[in-house]
């Protein structure tokens, strides 16, 4: 079966790690909205500079730009494939955007695993890994903006039924087991 997934949850909660692996052992397309953005910086595109001073603050990239990189992906999506999204929505006005999208591609979302982890750990696994948005002053703001733009998503999601909450401590592969109980 082809699963339509969303990951929610903090900064270094795990969601591009887990995203990755379940995309390839379940053959779904991974889109990553951080990922794809890093790519557009490192390609020096219009969309790149636009977005590289806002990554680095640990702010937001504008609703538009964001919207636009996912909509040319998911339409090219062949029809019954799946997907995962990683990183997106962000906020409630690129949640309904999401799912005017899903509705028109007649592809509604199946389930959205949300990561659980400490803030002291994630700040821990983010300092060890050094992005350029790692420096402790951009994690702390990351985590702001998370808990004020992001996570009202979790309620918007509970309430349409959908949500799963993953307890996100321990091994990749024991939080790993943990998602893939969820889809059986
Ligand atoms: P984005 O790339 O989405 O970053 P993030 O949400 O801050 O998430 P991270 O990638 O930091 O963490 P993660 O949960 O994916 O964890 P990971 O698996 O990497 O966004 C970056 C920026 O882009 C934003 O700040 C914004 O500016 C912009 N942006 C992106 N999407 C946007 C949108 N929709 N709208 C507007 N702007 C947007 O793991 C973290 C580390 O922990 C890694 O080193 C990993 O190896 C390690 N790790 C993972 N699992 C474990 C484990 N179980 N045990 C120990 N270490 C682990």
């Amino acid at each position: 079966m082809k699963h339509r997934l969303l990951f929610l949850g903090p900064p270094g909660a795990g969601k591009g790690t887990q995203a990755q692996l379940l995309a390839s052992t379940h053959g779904l397309l991974h889109l990553s909205t951080g990922d794809l953005l890093r790519a557009e910086v490192a390609a020096g595109s219009p969309l790149g500079q636009e977005a590289e001073a806002v990554m680095a603050r640990g702010e937001l990239v504008s609703d538009a730009l964001v919207l636009a990189i996912v909509r040319q992906r998911l339409q090219g999506q062949a029809e019954g494939g799946g997907w995962l999204l990683d990183g997106f929505p962000r906020n409630l006005p690129q949640a309904e955007a999401l799912a005017a999208l899903l509705a028109e591609l007649g592809q509604p979302i199946e389930l959205v695993v949300l990561l659980e982890l400490d803030d002291a750990v994630l700040i821990q696994r983010l300092l060890s890994r050094g992005r350029a948005d790692d420096n402790e002053d951009v994690i702390r703001h990351r985590l702001e903006v998370y808990r004020e733009q992001t996570a009202p998503l979790i309620h918007y999601y509970r309430e349409q039924g959908l949500l799963k909450p993953v307890e996100a401590h321990g091994t990749v592969e024991q939080i790993g087991a943990r998602i893939t109980a969820l889809l059986e």
